[in-house]
This record gives structure tokens, C-alpha cells and sequence, in this order.
């Protein structure tokens, strides 16, 4: 039987965890789920985001999957002090977890709940590839009163292993984005993309990050995968999320070598402000669940009966505060379940 670790973490995390257990149990017969605090909760209790002991019991799951990390109580810009964040970088790191994959798929449905314009970004379907354990993120870092400095470093080996990713999951063409008119770093990935896209049948073209910000609202629908690193990713990616007209809507898979445990996860954070009040969009949760069916479980009719059954809630009407409507964390599960 599979065994899954979950790790609800923070905020509204334990919130929208629940129900997301609750479908997978329902889809996967005989699951084995076993919870462990994670983030903030687990400086409370252990005095440090992940425990030796928690990473060793992801390394032995089947897949990952978490609900969201950090909040108010444990923001500092004490440079000592532990933060919820360092989890997930401690887990992703720990887990090898160098793919991280965010698909921008606007549900129909939702089109004009976007504050983008209907025809803008009707069609759109594309996929942020993410590198997840390099770059500006795990670079050096040092800090005196006066100065701080954050080492952004990227090897050919770690650039190649996911621009393969990226030509592996593209259908139309690749687009990938860097700083290569100002940063070395994207001077060596532009050249190694580059070589990696040789032999491929999938056209590649560049795009500096400035630009591709502007071209992901004025043109969505052009892209179809977008291969960039650490940083940029995470920015990009919260931006294309509007494109569903919210980041409630946006699940994740980050994914490691051929085998090892895979980690999913909403784009979304904790929403402290919103945290306890059940009124949390769990959609982004479900979704994240379908990503481990698919690439955790290898279980593709699962995962595609999920997503459709939220489309279909959707379609039928749901709609959680965060898409103007009034719907609560347990209605929004309840319809899901209803449709699947
Ligand atoms: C994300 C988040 C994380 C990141 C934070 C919480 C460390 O924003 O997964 O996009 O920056 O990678
Ligand atoms: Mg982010």
C-alpha cells in the first residue's frame, strides 16, 4: 500500500489538509497517511522548521504532501532566530526535490474571475518549470551590521538535469527565462539550454525575466512551458497564478531523481489572516493531491477524476470567498466530493 507523509504546517494548512486526506483516501484504497508538524508549528515544539527525524520520514514515503508554511508569530529579520521557510528549503534540499512543476490552467468557469480580460487569457494552458535547489536561494549568504550578501551559483550539471525536465513535459515549444544581459549565472544557463535543446524537437526561445513578466499578462496563451531558475520562478509563477483569477486555484509538484518521493504542495501560503475561520479555498489542496496521484502514484485516472471534479464544482457554482463567492472550506470539499 502507498504510504504518504502530510505535513499541514501552518495557518490555514491543517484546514485544507483535512478535507485533501480525505479525497485521497477516498481514491486510494488501503493509503497510509501519517502526519508530522512541520514549519512554524514545529519551531514551536522542536525549536527548528523540520526535525531530523520528519525528513527521514519523508525519505521513506511514497510522496509528500504539504499544505503551507510560516506566519506573523515567527516573521523576524533576525538573522538567528528560526523560520518556517526553512523547512520547505531544508525539505526540498533534503529531498533532492531540484523540478518543481506549477501548471496555469484557467478553469472555465473562472474566466471572469480574473482580473485579467476574458480574451486575454482564454487558452491559456502552461507550465512554470521551476529549478528548485539552486541559485540565488542556497547560495553563500553573509551578513554584518552594515552589508548582507546572497551567492547566486549554477552549475551545467544542475541547469541540464532540468532543462531536460522542461523539454520532457513541453508539447509546443520551451521558453526560457533569465537575466542574460546583466547576471553570469544566466549567461551559463542560456548556453547549456541552449545545447540541451539540440536534438530536441521542441523550439526553444529566450526571453529576459523583465520581459516574460510583461509578456505573461499581455500574452499568457503564447507560452506553453517556461524553463527558468530558483528565483525567478517563484516570481513568475505567483504572477501566472492570477491568471486563474486566484492563487487558491494553484497546485504544485516538485519532483527529485527517478523514484525517490516527490513533494506537492499549493503555490498559496499560510493566509494567516483568513487561518481557523474555515473559509480557506481548499481547490489549490485538491489539485496538489492530483499532482501526487499522477507523478507520486503513477494513478493518471484518479488524478484526472479529481480534476474534473473540480472543475465540475466549479462549473456547478462553487465559489470560495477568495472567487467572490461565499462558499466555506467544508461547502467547497463537499461539492468536490459530491462531483467525484
Ligand atoms: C514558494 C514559496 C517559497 C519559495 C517560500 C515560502 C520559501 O514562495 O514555494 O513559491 O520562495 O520558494
Ligand atoms: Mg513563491
Amino acid at each position: 500500500m502507498p504510504k504518504i507523509v502530510t505535513l499541514p504546517g501552518d495557518g490555514i494548512g491543517p484546514e485544507i489538509l483535512e478535507p485533501a486526506v480525505g479525497v485521497l483516501q477516498r481514491l486510494v484504497d488501503g493509503v497510509e497517511v501519517e502526519e508530522h508538524v512541520f514549519g512554524g508549528a514545529s519551531i514551536d515544539a522542536h525549536g527548528t522548521a523540520l526535525t531530523d527525524e520528519v525528513l527521514d520520514a519523508c525519505k521513506g514515503a511514497d510522496a509528500v504532501l504539504l499544505a503551507a508554511v510560516g506566519g506573523p508569530k515567527w516573521d523576524t529579520t533576525d538573522p538567528n532566530a528560526p523560520r518556517p521557510e526553512q523547512g520547505l528549503l531544508g525539505l526540498r534540499k533534503g529531498l533532492g526535490l531540484f523540478a518543481n512543476l506549477r501548471p496555469v490552467r484557467p478553469v472555465p468557469a473562472l474566466l471572469d474571475a480574473s482580473p485579467l480580460r476574458r480574451d486575454r487569457i482564454e487558452g491559456t494552458d502552461l507550465l512554470v518549470v521551476r529549478e528548485l535547489t539552486g541559485g540565488i536561494y542556497f547560495g553563500e549568504k553573509t551578513r554584518t551590521a552594515d552589508s548582507a550578501t546572497d551567492v547566486c551559483t549554477y552549475s551545467r550539471e544542475e541547469v541540464t538535469r532540468i532543462a531536460e525536465v522542461a523539454f520532457g513535459a513541453a508539447r509546443r515549444k520551451v521558453t526560457s527565462v533569465d537575466k542574460a544581459n546583466v547576471l553570469e549565472t544566466s549567461r551559463l544557463w542560456r548556453e547549456v539550454v541552449g545545447e540541451v535543446a539540440q536534438g530536441k524537437d521542441v523550439p526553444l526561445e529566450h526571453l529576459l525575466v523583465d520581459n516574460a513578466a510583461m509578456q505573461l499578462v499581455a500574452n499568457p496563451s503564447d507560452f506553453d512551458v517556461i524553463l527558468t531558475e530558483n528565483m525567478f520562478g517563484d516570481i513568475l509563477s505567483d504572477e501566472a497564478a492570477m491568471i486563474t483569477g486566484s492563487i487558491g486555484m494553484l497546485p504544485s509538484a516538485s519532483l527529485g531523481q527517478e523514484g525517490d518521493p516527490g513533494l506537492f504542495e499549493p503555490v498559496h501560503g499560510s493566509a494567516p489572516d483568513i487561518a481557523g475561520q474555515g473559509i480557506a479555498n481548499p481547490l489549490a489542496m485538491f489539485l496538489s493531491t492530483a499532482l501526487l496521484l499522477r507523478h507520486g502514484l503513477g494513478r493518471e485516472d484518479e488524478a484526472r477524476a479529481l480534476e474534473s471534479a473540480v472543475d465540475k464544482a466549479l462549473d456547478q457554482g462553487l465559489r470560495t470567498r477568495d472567487l467572490g463567492g461565499t462558499a466555506s472550506t467544508a461547502e467547497a470539499a463537499d461539492a468536490v466530493l459530491a462531483a467525484l
